[in-house]
């Protein structure tokens, strides 16, 4: 079975969720590694058609890669939002372990054919890869936005979420049951949260049993994504609240060193402002119900 299939079960079985952070940068991979390391559990990175287009396909393939290889570590890497069969390709050619292929833009059917013919491509490339479709409306862009983006009122109903998982054979799917991608300025104040359908969770996970991945993890209510969690939420994807923290850790490392010209001097402050938040909500995703001794023991039994 595929490692990552593996570490999805257990996640499964212990009542956790794997936290999946979207980087596009070095610093951002650095800051995810050493977090979940600290914490000995799994972690996904992501990178979105934008992310991978910066990073480069293959050389973000390839740092996971040795990060995997040299730590012997559960790391795995999501071709975030993939709207086109070519950019699933290409990265399914480079080496990724999951791969989102994302037509929830189109209507149902067309978004079943699509993802069908996804699903059997990449299979082929690599008959282990996973691949995660998405159905419902959650908007776009992991920024911070002026107002309430306007989403279709298409929260996925267990009807349909059953229907898509059999008909496209995916191995993951993607819901909107409340999710939003990006934050309010409201909510990177703290000042409100994102509100999760957790009855609705639960109804889709009944009829889909399948893996569940919450999109627009960040500023959402803590106790929500716990519940979430609990009502079959496997993969939580966080990514608003990574960009947030990284551009205060450079604007501090730029602020405490204003002659300063040496990145390996000034970066560290963007890696551990962005370490802070992946650990916080590690910690929140995939330490709890279990003990410390049991995370360890799962670790080893990747
Ligand atoms: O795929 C990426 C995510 O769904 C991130 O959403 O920026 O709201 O955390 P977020
Ligand atoms: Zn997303």
């Amino acid at each position: 079975m595929h490692a990552l299939q593996e570490v999805l079960r257990r996640a499964q079985k212990n009542g956790v969720a794997l936290g999946h952070f979207n980087i596009s940068d070095f610093v951002q991979l650095k800051a995810v590694f050493t977090a979940a390391q600290k914490l000995e559990v799994p972690v996904l990175v992501g990178a979105s058609e934008g992310e991978r287009e910066f990073f480069g396909v293959r050389q973000i393939a390839a740092l996971v890669r040795s990060l995997r290889e040299q730590f012997d570590y559960p790391i795995f890497l999501n071709a975030d939002h993939t709207h086109s069969l070519q950019g699933a390709i290409e990265a399914a050619r480079a080496g990724f372990d999951t791969i989102v292929f994302d037509r929830s833009a189109l209507p149902f059917e067309e978004n079943v054919r699509q993802t069908r013919e996804a699903v059997d491509a990449l299979k082929a490339i690599n008959p282990a890869i996973l691949v995660e479709g998405e159905i419902g409306d959650i908007g776009t862009g992991s920024e911070i936005h002026e107002e309430e983006p306007h989403v279709a009122n298409q929260l996925t109903s267990p009807v349909e979420a059953k229907q898509f998982v059999e008909a496209t054979g995916i191995d993951v799917l993607a819901p909107a049951v409340g999710n939003m991608h990006g934050m309010l300025q409201s909510m990177v104040q703290g000042d409100t949260k994102k509100r999760l359908d957790i009855t609705r969770i639960a109804e889709i996970k009944s009829a889909a049993q399948v893996p569940l991945t919450l999109h627009g993890g960040s500023g959402t209510d803590d106790e929500d994504l716990r519940k979430a969690i609990a009502a079959g939420i496997n993969i939580i994807h966080i990514n608003t609240e990574l960009r947030v923290a990284w551009r205060h850790g450079l604007e501090e490392g730029l602020a405490k060193q204003p002659h300063q010209v040496v990145p390996y001097k000034i970066l560290p402050f963007a890696v551990n402002a962005v370490e802070q938040v992946v650990s916080s909500r590690l910690q929140l995703f995939n330490t709890q119900p279990r003990a410390s001794e049991a995370r360890s023991e799962t670790l080893l039994q990747r």
